[in-house]
């Protein structure tokens, strides 16, 4: 829930921060319920695990893309019954269309591989397979908790065109990378893999026709919250299972390894088992198998999963699903491809992680830094201290020019040291009449001699400062 008046909820922390009073304020001053603000400590903190975000889907040669956070609510119209469709922000705009904001991104993505296919005249192929990545903002009316909000950031990675397990194994590699790359150990985090293909086997074995594939699974989503009882009970009144099939689908849900979930689902060594027993061996070859494990439980809420899926969970078992994602091989055809377009991503939010990197203690410190704060000793000196902070700017220092005369020293000193200045220049009328600039080096190391803390610099060599 959103804290009271009065008080500061940071982005990045659930912690609501004590504030000074604001006295007569009419208005609430906090963000609508479940939305946060981000204070610049807490962009900095955002910037930071963007830039990880980026740095890795570039590493896998990934471009990135984005779309409108205002999408066409038909997109989402999927009769699964998905909690994610019953928490659209969605309204009538003033021209009368039913819009949502994008409660996830792959419907967009979708609807883009779609325009390309339009203007290929439906052949896409000479243009895949697309690696694709994105970090956009989704929106959803979310009963708020630690780690989900109405609205968060969710790093996309999706590969469209590629039918076959590497696609998978490459995703997978990626968020593996990711977690490596912000300290967090295979000790800390697993990734749990299924494949809903097998579950197919199941249904199909049992006469369960394929369109009710989607439903069946969005209910066995719902084992951890409602329990083994209630998700029968649905399978059964619902998508009209037998009591006997719906029994042996939640038993195999339990099995621990995939032998023992393809014997129990009674579909043996078949090609959906034989696919997923494939991937794991890549990524024994990839070096990242520690971080994987197979879980039956594990289907995910969304309709449109087809093949393998997978979450990345924190082995303390405290935080909610760290990331998502699957196969999904039938949802540009839902949308009118006339042919099947072989599709796998991810989505990971950007909430859980910052809680677990908090509760590892691996959360980096990023104080506030500028390179100079230059600063004029009169009035008169205002003009040349700008002339140069253009001059530090030009060579690529980040400066921070001190808003008033430097009468007295202290007070910006004070100043440098709260914006985090490594250096101070001082623009004073006897060193400018010689050319001169008196730059004081901040971070130095209290031994160092004065006549290296302080120096008088030529204009024409700042530059080199
Ligand atoms: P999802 O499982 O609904 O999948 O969400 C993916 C991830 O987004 C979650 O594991 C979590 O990290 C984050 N997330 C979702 N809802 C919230 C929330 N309310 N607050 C904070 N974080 C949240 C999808 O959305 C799929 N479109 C992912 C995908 C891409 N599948 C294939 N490609």
């Amino acid at each position: 829930a959103a804290g009271s008046s009065g008080t500061r909820r940071s982005a990045a922390s659930d912690v609501a921060a004590p504030a000074a009073e604001v006295k007569g304020s009419a208005f609430t001053l906090d963000p609508p319920s479940g939305t946060r603000d981000f204070f610049p400590e807490d962009m900095r903190q955002q910037r930071w695990l963007f830039d990880r975000f980026r740095e890795v889907a570039a590493s896998y040669g990934f471009q990135e893309y984005d779309a409108p956070v205002l999408e066409h609510e038909e997109l989402y119209k999927r009769k699964a019954g998905e909690e994610i469709t019953e928490q659209m922000y969605n309204f009538r705009d003033k021209e009368g269309a039913a819009v949502t904001l994008r409660p996830e991104m792959t419907p967009s993505l979708a609807r883009m591989v779609l325009q390309l296919m339009r203007a290929e005249t439906g052949e896409i192929a000479a243009q895949l397979p697309l690696k694709w990545f994105a970090i956009p903002q989704c929106w959803r009316f979310e009963t708020t908790q630690r780690g989900r909000r109405r609205e968060h950031y969710q790093w996309n990675m999706d590969i469209v065109g590629v039918a076959g397990i590497t696609a998978e194994a490459e995703l997978l590699s990626a968020v593996v990378s990711f977690f490596e790359s912000v300290g967090i150990t295979s000790k800390d985090v697993g990734i749990k893999i299924n494949s809903r293909k097998v579950l197919g086997a199941v249904l199909n074995n049992a006469g369960v026709p394929a369109e009710r594939f989607a439903e069946t699974c969005v209910i066995i989503d719902k084992l951890d919250k409602i329990g083994a009882a209630a998700v029968q009970k649905e399978l059964t009144e619902k998508v009209g299972l037998s009591a006997d099939v719906a029994q042996k689908i939640v038993a195999a849900t339990g099995a621990k390894t995939l032998d023992e979930f393809a014997e129990l689902a009674g579909v043996g060594e078949s090609d959906e088992v034989k696919e997923l027993r494939k991937l794991f061996e890549l990524a024994e070859d990839y070096g990242y198998a520690d971080w994987l494990q197979f879980d039956a439980s594990v289907v995910r809420g969304l309709a449109y999963y087809t093949g393998v899926v997978f979450e990345a969970f924190d082995k303390a078992g405290v935080l909610r699903a760290i990331c998502g994602g699957g196969r999904y091989d039938k949802l540009l055809e839902l949308y009118g491809s006339k042919k099947e377009v072989p599709c796998v991503g991810f989505g990971f939010g950007d909430c859980v992680i910052v809680e677990l990197l908090r509760e590892r203690g691996v959360q980096p410190q990023l104080p506030v830094t500028v390179d100079f704060v230059v600063a004029a000793y009169n009035n008169d000196m205002l003009g040349k201290a700008m002339s140069v902070a253009r001059r530090l700017r030009k060579a690529g220092k980040s400066v921070d020019v001190y808003p008033e005369a430097a009468k007295k020293v202290k007070k910006a000193f004070k100043y440098a040291d709260k914006v985090g200045a490594r250096k101070m220049a001082f623009v004073a009328p006897d060193e400018w009449e010689n050319g001169l600039v008196s730059i004081k080096d901040l971070r130095c190391p209290p031994e160092t001699p004065a006549d290296k803390k302080q120096v008088n610099v030529p204009l024409a060599e700042l530059d080199k400062v």
